[in-house]
């Protein structure tokens, strides 16, 4: 009975899996931390919680690097990528073996004290002031307060399909 039970569950996950790949997403980087103490993550899980008033939402895997320096420091930026940075959404999703401040070498990022680093020639971004955390399921749902946004006009990079593509 637990045998058919754990086959029903992986099951369900499987065609979970499958069915997500065909949810379009944006790709973000999600960047926080001080000075050369500094580290991101590749996302897809960001949403508009709230427009009045202005909330973001991001699921973040508990074992995430980036997860303890955004609760240190009270903040972070989520960084919405454009159809040209594809390759940095390899970096921080650790396609390239590289870790922390390695990930943000050979592109310019701005600081926000506490808020994390805002990429150059990001499609947007959206700087927060950590509101809310809920613990589940081996992820901690984060909501930002925003304190600023910022866009730029250029063609967006979505995730379907297992595929990075730029539209
Ligand atoms: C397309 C894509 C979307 C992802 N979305 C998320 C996400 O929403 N939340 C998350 O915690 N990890 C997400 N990840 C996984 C992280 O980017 C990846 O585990 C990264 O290496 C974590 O960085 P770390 O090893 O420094 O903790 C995603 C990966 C990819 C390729």
């Amino acid at each position: 009975m637990l045998a058919l039970c754990e086959t029903e569950t992986q099951a369900a996950a499987d065609n979970f899996r499958q069915a997500m790949r065909h949810l379009a997403s944006g790709v973000s980087i999600i960047t926080a931390g001080t000075g050369a103490d500094r580290s991101g993550f590749t996302a897809t899980s960001v949403v508009s919680l709230s427009v009045y008033p202005p909330r973001l939402l991001v699921s973040i895997d508990e074992r995430s690097a980036t997860w303890p320096l955004i609760e240190l420091n009270g903040g972070f930026t989520a960084n919405l990528l454009s159809s040209g940075q594809k390759h940095l959404a390899e970096v921080f999703a650790g396609r390239t073996g590289l870790h922390g401040a390695e990930r943000f070498v050979g592109s310019e990022w701005r600081e926000y004290l506490y808020a994390g680093f805002a990429l150059e020639g990001a499609l947007a971004t959206v700087h927060c002031r950590l509101e809310e955390v809920i613990e589940r399921h081996g992820h901690r749902l984060v909501i930002g307060e925003v304190l600023g946004s910022r866009t730029l006009v250029a063609g967006a990079l979505v995730y379907i399909g297992g595929r990075f593509t730029a539209l």
